[in-house]
């Protein structure tokens, strides 16, 4: 694309903000301006209209869940199929970090935010000391494939390997980048990092598997053997990965996917639930559900729709492959996004929400399979998210957590 093909472009999509600096910039910069421009799909929905992209939601119903007693009886049988599912290499593990932990205010990526508080003990560490666990007890390395983001990818790779990947097999470590969309300032125009850059935002967790195929890794576990995929996020420090309890579950149900989940605290406790929409499995958010649905229960007592999601699924890769080049939901976050300032110099970073940007959800990738068993974790054993810096799912309410569980701070 050329200057003149740029500004015709732009012009006819409202945009021609993104050229004004073009005569200052080094021809380098011109370059890589107009390939930044080249690749913006403008006719996409969220350049033109957002209400477009407000999602119709089917009937929900409610979906049970294998509860904790259930699995304790069959625990053993679980745990071989799961143990033996490893052990020939058909399980792999995808630790979703691309996002931007904005709440935690942490400048580095998440993973590498330190937990401990008379040690050192970062929270990739703690996630691959988990694995290691159960990669020990199964006598088998599970490829751990990390997606990252244009922004922290280098730091994480040079995290991994500074600390050798906390003892886990490099070999078995992949990491693969996710994509980018645009961000748009509350009058719809493309926002601007620097006069030769647009600001370009990681698209949310739910593109972690075309990611993967894009960078060559799909091909790579397919050779592998692998068929399921656990699919878990950076900022849960008490998260079980490649639970063989899980797994061996997940495949003794015959369902294609798996949710962990946690039974809710009260009814109106903010968590997605997993459920049904029109027949198949779907999570809804908390601020989507009714009333009736919070409160509504079941004969014995316990809430209908109790088993909210904790972002560790189970995925089989056959399945998979078929949500590939499928449209997910495009969801919209009103964040607190820096851009260049009306001098063309200062980067300016707004105290309040300022923009949009536009991700998609790994929780949009449930309701694409045909089934998906819930199966409930104890939250005080499997849970401890690190959102915030202080209050609610925060560092110091995670680091309670981990102490409770026995791990030495
Ligand atoms: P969150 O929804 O908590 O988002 O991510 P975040 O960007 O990390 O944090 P905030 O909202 O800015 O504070 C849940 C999981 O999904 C991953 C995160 O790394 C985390 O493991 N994620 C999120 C991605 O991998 N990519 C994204 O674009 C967004």
């Amino acid at each position: 694309m050329d200057y003149q093909q740029a500004q015709d472009f732009l012009a006819a999509h409202r945009q021609s903000h993104l050229l004004k600096y073009y005569e200052t910039l080094s021809p380098e910069q011109q370059t890589c301006l107009l390939k930044q421009i080249d690749g913006l799909d403008l006719d996409r929905p969220q350049f033109r209209d957002l209400s477009a992209l407000e999602q119709k939601r089917g009937k929900f119903e409610p979906l049970g869940a294998l509860t904790l007693e259930e699995i304790k009886k069959d625990a053993a049988r679980y745990r071989e199929i799961g143990l033996e599912a490893i052990r020939t290499g058909k399980v792999g593990a995808v630790l979703l970090a691309g996002g931007q932990g904005s709440r935690l205010g942490f400048t580095h990526p998440k993973g590498m935010f330190n937990i401990g508080k008379t040690r050192n003990l970062y929270i990739f560490e703690c996630l691959i000391e988990n694995l290691k666990r159960v990669t020990d007890e199964a006598g088998a390395y599970v490829p751990l494939l990390i997606m990252t983001s244009k922004d922290n990818d280098a730091e994480t790779r040079a995290f991994f390997q500074t600390h050798h990947y906390f003892g886990y097999s490099a070999g078995h470590v992949l990491f693969f980048q996710q994509e980018t969309e645009p961000a748009i300032a509350e009058n719809g125009k493309i926002l601007m990092k620097s006069p030769s850059e647009i600001v370009l935002t990681p698209n949310g967790n739910g593109g972690w598997f075309s990611s993967m195929q894009r960078a060559g890794l799909l091909k790579k576990i397919n050779e592998f053997g692998v068929e399921w995929l656990n699919v878990f996020a950076v900022d849960n420090v008490l998260q079980q990965i490649a639970d063989p309890l899980f797994i061996g579950a997940t495949i003794a149900s015959g369902c294609i996917s798996g949710s962990k989940v946690v039974s809710k605290a009260a009814p109106d406790e903010r968590v997605g639930v997993l459920c049904l929409e029109d027949g198949k499995p779907s999570i809804v958010e908390y601020y989507e559900m009714t009333e009736e649905m919070r409160t509504l229960r079941n004969a014995d007592g316990t809430l209908a729709y109790r088993f909210g999601v904790i972002l560790n699924y189970l995925f089989r890769v056959d399945a998979l492959m078929k949500t590939l080049g499928s449209d997910f939901p495009l969801h919209v976050a009103h964040k607190k996004i820096p851009y260049l300032g009306e001098d063309g110099k200062t980067l300016i970073h707004p105290e309040a929400p300022n923009a949009y940007k536009f991700e998609t959800l790994v929780l949009d990738m449930v309701h694409m399979q045909e089934s998906c068993l819930a199966f409930e974790v104890d939250r005080s054993k499997e849970f401890a998210p690190v959102k915030n810096a202080t209050g609610v799912d925060s560092v110091e309410t995670a680091q309670a957590l981990l102490e409770q569980n026995g791990v030495v701070l």
